[in-house]
């Protein structure tokens, strides 16, 4: 229905109708209070949207059922089509702070955002779960290209030829830059391993305070059966004619290391091999990728 070709944006692939924004989406002007959100692809930018969302409204659940996550948390490079809301056009009708959610690698951002001093989370997730993950979502979600089978989609993931370029490029890019435009670099292993420990970082992160049991609280409704169950955070707003969750849901295992069920030793053996060529020159202190 939607799988049209992807198109490069300054030699990024992106889904076509946001390549026909780009514009619109280049001129993006932030308030200086909202918050951005930015990861590559399946890495955890729903969870982490759910835990800033609680943050700003000190642990209040009801305050974030207003809207179901992409209405409440605009996605800003969704212009057009539907159904995913706009971001810019929910934004227009939004008070700041906004929790602005961007795939976008660091290149791309609205140079608005650093020069509004914009605070900026950015959530990394191993390269393997993160494409095992990806797999599953480019299989379900109709927007994006068909995803073919897995042994073709492991080669795409290397040469960064799915939406939003190279995993390998969008990583680097925003830790070289963390310092500079003071961007908070979290991982999705450490997510899972502490939960709270993480929570706690993104609250100092936002010059916020809240009480140990409202921290407690937001750490249970941010846990992955909570969030799964909770159709303000689970996508399930989407037709089933666009993110189809009988193909596979959107919050689907929430877990590290699912890479061991889909990868064979020997595309583990070439998957490292290249990976080690591509990352040497920075280190990112990813885990679990043996
Ligand atoms: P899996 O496909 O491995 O299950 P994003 O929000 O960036 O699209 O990322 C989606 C991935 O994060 C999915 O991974 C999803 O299950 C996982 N996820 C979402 N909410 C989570 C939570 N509260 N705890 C752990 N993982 C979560």
């Amino acid at each position: 229905l939607y799988r049209f070709p992807l198109l490069p944006v300054r030699g990024i692939p992106l889904m076509n109708h946001i390549a026909n924004s780009w514009d619109t989406i280049w001129a993006f002007r932030p308030d200086p209070s909202d918050i951005l959100i930015a990861t590559y692809p399946k890495a955890g930018t729903t969870w982490t949207q759910e835990i800033v969302d609680l943050l700003l409204h000190n642990g209040d659940a009801d305050a974030c059922k207003r809207a179901p996550t992409p209405a409440r948390s605009p996605f800003l490079e969704i212009v057009s089509p539907p159904p995913i809301p706009s971001g810019i056009d929910l934004m227009k009708n939004m008070d700041p702070p906004r929790i602005i959610k961007t795939h976008l690698p660091f290149q791309l951002v609205p140079p608005a955002f650093w020069e509004n001093k914009c605070k900026t989370i950015y959530v990394a997730r191993n390269a393997k779960d993160n494409m095992v993950s990806y797999y599953h979502f480019d299989c379900m979600n109709k927007t994006q290209p068909e995803p073919g089978p897995w042994e073709g989609y492991i080669s795409k993931f290397m040469r960064g030829e799915l939406a939003w370029g190279s995993w390998y490029d969008h990583v680097k890019g925003y830790w070289k830059e963390r310092e500079k435009r003071n961007i908070l670099y979290l991982f999705y292993e450490d997510m899972k391993e502490n939960p709270r420990r993480e929570v706690e970082r993104i609250m100092k992160y936002l010059d916020l305070s809240l009480s140990d049991e409202v921290i407690s609280r937001i750490v249970e409704l941010t846990s992955f059966e909570i969030m799964k169950e909770n159709p303000m955070a689970n996508y399930s707003c989407i037709p089933t004619h666009v993110f189809d969750n009988s193909v596979s849901p959107f919050m689907r295992k929430g877990q590290v290391g699912d890479w061991r069920n889909h990868f064979t030793p020997e595309q583990s053996k070439m998957f490292a091999e290249d990976y080690d060529k591509k990352m040497k020159e920075v280190n990112i202190p990813f885990r679990t990728l043996i």
